[in-house]
């Protein structure tokens, strides 16, 4: 015990912040400059820092981020939890956050712009501070809230932290770009908390389970509520009856619970600053049932040995070859109509969930199997490709009923 309460006093001594010109909260009138690495807040308790976050070449986003120790602490090695302006970097040069005489906390970009604001007014003096909860809170009266980044999250809860029905937590575009990308966790109006992929073609709800009734999942609908929140112990409790607990449940150890940018929802904890994350919980771990995430006319295979695979459908080729939600594209011509004599030759069935967008828009995804065809036809040497959906509505009995849509077979392209 002895042991562990030294452990616990060295670990305050590292990561407590340096005592360098920090400060640990913005009065009004003053502010925090991009220019200016050491112009950022610290917690009382030095796990978070708030200040500018360089996300590309010359750009920064205002953002929370768990405080690394000196050695590590390489703005690539941050666990950002909160950004301001994510989808509206600012210039590295002459950018600010201020609080002004009014209340009103402003980023402004190099041009005097201002990027993001909370809009608030205060009557008598507001004072920015960074909790040890994480939570970047603007208040006045010493106590009263105008404004906390608690009721703005990102992609990132914190123990602790509400999550309501106003709140959605939306994933970032990619591991290494901090813009908004395409998952979004919610509460749905049906009260039940759910992922859905917004994609730029379609979007579909793919947790929990679309294919099963929402009691198969014990979640329940009826409590209107809506709100969740996990505790400093690993314990997660939602009002529509999800309920989980940390695979290292009842530590004090440091807990993020976030919508990665592959769409699925981790908790992470970790003992101290510095060290690694470790998964300690997961929504869905077959990861092809995230939609979207090999992109359009790409089928996902998973096993949980080796985790997911993207591949291209016979005829189509990737895109993109850092970000598999680009999909993969025809390899034939797609204008190429003039075709009066065809035929088919059914592939194998691809029987992992897959997306398909081009050369049309289908709907209602959420259960479909595709199976790939190659249209030979009558001119010879190129390979069209069309695929079969077969939509799997689940009924409530869980009996199936199977719809065939042959796409294309009419005309082969
Ligand atoms: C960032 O800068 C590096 C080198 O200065 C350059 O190679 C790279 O293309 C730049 N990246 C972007 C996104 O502009
Ligand atoms: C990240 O931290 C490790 C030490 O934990 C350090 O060796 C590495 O250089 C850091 N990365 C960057 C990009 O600074
Ligand atoms: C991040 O993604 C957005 C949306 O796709 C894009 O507009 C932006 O240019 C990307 N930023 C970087 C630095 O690649
Ligand atoms: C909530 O979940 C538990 C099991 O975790 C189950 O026994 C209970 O019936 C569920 N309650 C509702 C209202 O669905
Ligand atoms: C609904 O959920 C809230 C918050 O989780 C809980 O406090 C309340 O007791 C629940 N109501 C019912 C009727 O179960
Ligand atoms: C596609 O086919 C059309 C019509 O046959 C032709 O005009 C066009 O050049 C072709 N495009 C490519 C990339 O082959
Ligand atoms: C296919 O079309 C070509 C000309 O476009 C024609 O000469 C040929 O007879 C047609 N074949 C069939 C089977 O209709």
């Amino acid at each position: 015990m002895g042991t562990l309460f030294l452990i616990f006093l060295l670990s305050l001594a590292i990561h407590s912040p340096p005592s360098s010109s920090t400060s640990d909260s913005l009065s009004r009138g003053s502010s925090l400059s991009v220019e200016k690495p050491e112009d950022v807040l610290f917690s009382a308790d030095g796990v978070f820092t708030a200040g500018f976050h360089q996300v590309g070449n010359n750009s920064f986003c205002f953002a929370i981020w768990f405080t690394e120790p000196s050695i590590s602490d390489h703005y690539r090695n941050r666990t950002v939890v909160w950004m301001a302006n994510r989808d509206q970097p600012v210039n590295g040069k002459r950018s600010k956050l201020s609080l002004q005489k009014t209340g009103n906390l402003i980023l402004t970009d190099a041009g005097q712009s201002i990027v993001w604001a909370t809009t608030t007014t205060s009557p008598s003096p507001a004072h920015l501070s960074l909790q040890n909860s994480g939570n970047l809170i603007l208040l006045h009266s010493g106590s009263v809230v105008l404004w906390q980044s608690f009721d703005s999250p990102t992609d990132t809860l914190l123990p602790l932290q509400p999550f309501t029905r106003k709140a959605t937590l939306i994933s970032t575009r990619s591991q290494s770009n901090f813009s908004s990308g395409f998952y979004k966790l919610f509460f749905n109006n049906d009260n039940l908390l759910r992922l859905l992929f917004d994609g730029l073609e379609i979007s579909s709800v793919y947790w929990p389970d679309p294919s099963r009734v929402s009691w198969d999942n014990e979640r329940s609908t009826y409590n209107n509520s809506r709100n969740a929140m996990l505790d400093s112990l690993g314990s997660f409790i939602s009002s529509d009856n999800l309920t989980f607990l940390s695979a290292d449940y009842g530590a004090e150890w440091q807990r993020r619970l976030r919508i990665d940018f592959d769409g699925n929802v981790r908790l992470y904890s970790r003992e101290n600053s510095g060290e690694k994350w470790v998964v300690s919980w997961q929504a869905i771990s077959d990861s092809c049932m995230i939609h979207g995430i090999c992109g359009a006319n790409s089928v996902c295979s998973y096993d949980p040995g080796f985790g997911r695979k993207c591949s291209c459908l016979p005829g189509y080729q990737i895109r993109n070859h850092i970000d598999w939600s680009f999909g993969c594209e025809p390899q034939f011509n797609l204008s190429y109509t003039k075709v009066n004599e065809s035929s088919f030759l059914k592939l194998s069935q691809v029987s992992s969930l897959v997306t398909i967008i081009a050369p049309t828009k289908i709907a209602a995804m959420e259960s479909a199997r595709a199976y790939a065809w190659t249209c030979i036809t009558a001119g010879g040497s190129n390979t069209h490709l069309t695929v079969e959906v077969v939509y799997i509505h689940a009924t409530r009995r869980r009996s199936y009923e199977v719809v065939a849509d042959r796409i294309y077979k009419d005309t082969c392209i």
